[in-house]
């Protein structure tokens, strides 16, 4: 069975046990200050898995795009990686342990489904400890499916409890199914440490909302979170012991090996693993640069360039990769398409990287043996990658550059400790009056500037507003003032903010606008911004908020800085008082 087929599969499942199919999000998080990327599945739902109505109802099931680098270190191993699809079902105060259990066993096991041998499966469940008691839940109804007590590992926090994926926000004892991948049949006793049990499933029972002091406060309503991990799920069904000879990964390492002249697994499987994700960061809209998201991007791509280098590669060879994902990936991702951004960014980074590259490795052939500070130097001006520098048969001294590496990360840290601040969920007041500031900054940009102006992006915290949109030309103070002046006139107003839960078509002749490029759902909130007494709309926009009841109270409205971020998108900071 193919990762084509498990798609298909999982998504009828689903559908047939009464989910909606909801799109993937961005790798982008919408409205969330607090974290870089889109880490899981259930990232996009935090709103809702905190209480608030989807408006696609409240069984949801969708494949979304991921994205971690806790493993960055690690990939070129069998089975870790940066970017991933998630495959999930999620059930908003809908069903609980029973239906959810017995469903993915079900999917796991059935003959129309996964078909995966029941012998060969294993579970661990929440062993409990001070703040949450043993999950005998999930026990009784595993044993009313057969698994016998043998193949129930009781695991702690650490194993058996997932999220929040920020500081705060909810979380929950969870499930996890295991595969035993050996050869030989599977050992009566499930032993978790054993490499050959692979985790297949999670299933999260988020009934918690984990606080900013650290409690676990029971949610009103009880939700499921489900996570499978598509790439390791088809090395499971197609007997393969890594993800990367999956046919996920294999047309792009075998295109790294054919433009190299060395073998190298590890590397090989480093630049299929760093490019896969850059052009899915770059699809959505995440460019290369010194910061945040932008750093990351750079990063990979300075990374699996550099082991390019190592195996042979010579020439520019980024966009050449970029046809074989477009191959596997493009039917499902449309964003995958849009080949002259795409292929003009990996260029414009490879061209530059190139330049330096070279510079780095002549540094380096002149010594045999560098000082932590020089190597850190090298990986910070050049992206040249510590490991590589080892590999190339340097002495190096390697808690010095720890040491460096740390010294930096704690400045980093500090940096952006206002991004962070606060935790995933973290709705101040201040954040939820910059939300509807935004919204209306929106408004009066497409009254100022003109109806070319979409939104591109947006990032709130505690200080202030980022938004990006589409415009060509650097503002004039007088615009500035002008956009300043209709916000701060709304806000003096005090009018009501409206959420409505409609079909998106409805909201579309309603005039409701959205993110640039951004792919709704059938049924979608939108907040309206109105004068009641003429019936003025002032912004109607697609959005989960949440925000603010009535502009009064938003404060004093000011634009800090106006700039351009790439051709045709500019960038405004504003903050409110
Ligand atoms: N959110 C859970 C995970 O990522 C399902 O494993």
């Amino acid at each position: 069975m193919t990762s084509v087929d498990l798609r298909k599969k999982f998504q009828e499942f689903f559908e047939e046990k009464g989910h909606k199919v909801i799109p993937s999000a961005s790798l982008v998080p919408k409205d969330d200050p607090t974290v870089l990327f889109t880490t899981a599945g259930m990232h996009p739902l935090v709103p809702y898995l905190l209480g608030e109505e989807h408006p696609a109802g409240k069984r949801l099931t969708s494949i979304q795009k991921s994205f971690r680098t806790d493993d960055i270190d690690e990939v070129g191993d069998e089975t870790h990686n940066t970017f991933f699809e998630m495959l999930g079902n999620w059930s908003l105060g809908d069903y609980w342990k029973k239906e959810a259990i017995e469903w993915s066993y079900e999917f796991l096991t059935g003959k129309k489904w996964l078909g995966l041998d029941k012998a060969r499966i294993a579970v661990s469940v929440f062993g409990g400890d001070d703040d949450v008691d043993r999950d005998l839940e999930s026990v009784e109804i595993w044993k009313s499916l057969g698994i016998p007590e043998k193949r129930i590992a009781y695991l702690g926090k650490k194993d058996n409890w997932w999220g929040p994926p920020g500081l705060t926000g909810p979380c929950g004892p969870d499930t996890e199914m295991f595969y035993w991948t050996g050869v030989e049949g599977a050992p009566p006793q499930f032993d978790p440490a054993d490499k050959k049990w692979v985790e297949i499933w999670n299933d999260v029972f988020m009934q918690f909302e984990k606080t900013i002091d650290g409690q676990f406060v029971p949610l009103k309503k009880k939700n499921v979170d489900t996570g499978m991990g598509m790439e390791r799920m088809t090395a499971v069904l197609e007997g393969k012991e890594s993800i990367y000879d999956t046919e996920l990964f294999l047309p792009l390492i075998d295109k790294a090996r054919s433009l190299g002249s060395k073998q190298d697994q590890k590397a090989e499987r480093i630049i299929a693993d760093h490019l896969r994700a850059s052009v899915f960061l770059i699809a959505d809209g995440i460019t290369p640069s010194n910061k945040d998201r932008g750093y990351v991007l750079r990063r990979l791509m300075r990374r699996a360039i550099t082991y390019g280098k190592k195996i042979g590669i010579n020439d520019p060879f980024t966009t050449l990769l970029y046809r074989n994902l477009v191959e596997i990936y493009g039917a499902h991702y449309p964003e995958l398409k849009h080949a002259d951004k795409i292929l003009e960014e990996l260029n414009k980074e490879e061209t530059k990287f190139r330049e330096t590259l070279s510079k780095g490795l002549k540094l380096l052939e002149k010594k045999d043996k560098l000082s932590g500070k020089e190597a850190f130097d090298l990986f910070q001006s050049y992206g040249f990658p510590f490991e590589l520098i080892k590999e190339l048969g340097k002495e190096v001294n390697e808690n010095e550059f720890q040491d460096e590496f740390k010294k930096h990360q704690e400045l980093s840290r500090t940096a952006s400790a206002g991004q962070f601040k606060g935790g995933l969920t973290s709705q101040s007041g201040k954040v939820v009056r910059l939300h509807t500031a935004t919204h209306l900054m929106n408004a009066a940009l497409r009254k100022v500037l003109g109806e070319h102006v979409f939104q591109k992006g947006s990032n709130i915290n505690e200080e202030r507003t980022r938004f990006d949109f589409t415009h060509d030309k650097k503002m004039t103070e007088e615009e500035k003032k002008k956009v300043q002046d209709f916000v701060n006139d709304i806000i003096t107003r005090d009018l009501p903010v409206k959420k409505e839960t409609m079909p998106l078509e409805d909201a579309r002749k309603l005039g409701a606008i959205g993110v640039f490029g951004e792919k709704y759902p059938d049924t979608v909130s939108v907040y309206t911004i109105y004068d009641p007494s003429s019936n003025e709309i002032i912004s109607r926009e697609f959005c989960g908020g949440p925000h603010v009841e009535r502009t009064g109270i938003i404060g004093n409205f000011k634009i800090l800085k106006e700039e351009a971020v790439s051709a045709g998108v500019r960038r405004i900071k504003a903050a409110v008082e």
